[in-house]
């Protein structure tokens, strides 16, 4: 966790909850104020930063492209928080023509890789919880090698700096993929090829803010970065009018200089966690108390010990099979295409593009309804709840 704190637009404080123990929640400790740095503010801008394409006038500015989703981080992740699905839904894939995302846009010029739309079926009809359909046209280079692919919205990234800090021990501990306690949890590591945890992303894919952060550079803007150097993109060798196309002017020879990436990289660490409602509000008390006698806390732990405070990210970054329901074909890094990382659940109500790892639940009873593999006795213990007790466990959520 970084020394100094910054207070914008939240301010920042150690969390301590005790649910599992008692039910009873202890109101924020201790609320530091400090003063956001140069260094945040200036990532800030970055972050906010609209990119142009190569060659412009600006060259600390051009290299957007040649394929992208968006022209800025903030477009996809406003003010830092979860993005709208008409904006931030990205559509992963893994083909050695397409690369690893189908982009949306192209710079002029460069004919785009194909045309995908999305479509949510309409729940008035079907009486269902509404999912999406993904129809892809006009492949610019003909069919893709599978069907294989994933739908994600984006999600907020307050307090990823603390979910960065957690040590690995600690997550070891939290591990049961034979399910030995008999709860019928069964949360594995993301263990990735080269060894280290994966810990960002839907399906935990990422291992640092650093690397997430270059991909999102990458697959997202198409900007050369020290993580990944390509100045165009996604843009495989098999894309040949993609590679024709200029790159930008930035620094060494990348788009986005190591500089530029650290400065990014200090704000995203430095944003801080939601601070939770009145923890001692009755209602919250008792939905807190249901929260965990139900069985949320299985993955969603509400007190993990970071640096000597229990932190209430109501996360144990396991993987989960969470059903077929969830399940996509995309498998990616270590997980199959049934398993997803459990999200942290603070700042549930700042969410605009909906929830879950597509934005497919349009409020926080649709979200558990959907949980199912791993998670299905829960969520049949919040369907035998009464109504009113149904109702604490969200105004809980939502004070998060
Ligand atoms: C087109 C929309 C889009 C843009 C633009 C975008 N992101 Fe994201 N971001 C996403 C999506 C979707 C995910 C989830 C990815 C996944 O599941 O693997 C994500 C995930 C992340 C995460 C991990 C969040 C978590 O909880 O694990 C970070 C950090 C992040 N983005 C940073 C950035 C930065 C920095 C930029 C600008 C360089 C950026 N993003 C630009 C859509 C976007
Ligand atoms: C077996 C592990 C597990 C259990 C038990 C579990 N969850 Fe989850 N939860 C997850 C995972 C994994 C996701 C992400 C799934 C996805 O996006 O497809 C999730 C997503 C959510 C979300 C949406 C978060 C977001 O950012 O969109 C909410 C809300 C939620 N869970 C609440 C609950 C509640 C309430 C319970 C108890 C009834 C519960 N969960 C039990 C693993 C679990």
């Amino acid at each position: 966790m970084s020394a100094s704190r910054v207070q914008t637009p939240l301010i920042t404080h150690p969390r301590f909850f005790n649910a599992v123990l008692s039910a009873f929640l202890i109101p924020a400790a201790t609320i530091s104020v400090a003063q956001p740095s140069l260094d945040y503010v200036t990532g800030k801008a970055l972050f906010e930063k609209q990119w142009v394409f190569a060659p412009a006038s600006t060259g600390a500015s051009d290299g957007l492209g040649p394929y992208f989703n968006a022209r800025s981080c903030n477009q996809c992740h406003p003010g830092g928080g979860r993005g709208d699905a008409d904006v931030s839904l990205t559509l992963h894939i893994n083909d050695p023509v397409y690369g690893e995302q189908l982009q949306k846009f192209t710079r002029p010029g460069v004919p785009a890789e194909a045309d995908a739309s999305v479509t949510w079926s309409d729940p008035r009809l079907t009486g269902a919880l509404r999912s999406a359909s993904v129809a892809i046209t006009d492949l610019h280079y003909g069919p893709l090698a599978s069907n294989d692919m994933s739908l994600r919205i984006a999600p907020s990234l307050a307090g990823l700096g603390v979910l960065e800090s957690i040590p690995e021990s600690v997550l070891e501990q939290l591990e049961d993929p034979d399910d030995v306690d008999g709860d019928g949890i069964s949360g594995r590591l993301p263990r990735l090829l080269d060894g280290r945890i994966g810990r960002f992303g839907w399906k935990a894919s990422q291992p640092d803010l650093r690397e997430q952060a270059g991909r999102a550079l990458s697959l997202d803007l198409g900007l050369g970065n020290p993580v990944r150097t390509s100045v165009h993109g996604d843009c495989t060798p098999a894309q040949v009018d993609c590679l024709a196309s200029p790159g930008g002017a930035g620094g060494n020879g990348l788009e986005v200089s190591e500089q530029v990436l650290d400065l990014l990289l200090t704000y995203i660490r430095d944003l801080p966690a939601p601070v939770p409602a009145d923890v001692t509000a009755e209602s919250i008390q008792r939905g807190a108390g249901l929260f965990a006698g139900i069985g949320c806390t299985g993955c969603h732990v509400p007190g993990l010990e970071v640096d000597g405070s229990i932190l209430a990210a109501y996360t144990d970054l396991l993987l989960h099979d969470m059903g077929p329901g969830l399940a996509d074909s995309l498998a990616e890094g270590a997980a199959a295409g049934y398993e997803w990382r459990t999200p942290p659940l603070w700042g549930l109500d700042r969410t605009t593009g909906g929830y879950l790892h597509d934005g497919r639940a349009r409020n926080l009873q649709e979200a558990i309804l959907w949980h199912d593999g791993e998670a299905a006795p829960a969520r049949q213990a919040y369907l035998d709840l009464n109504g009113a007790e149904r109702g604490d466990v969200i105004t809980f959520l939502d004070g998060l």
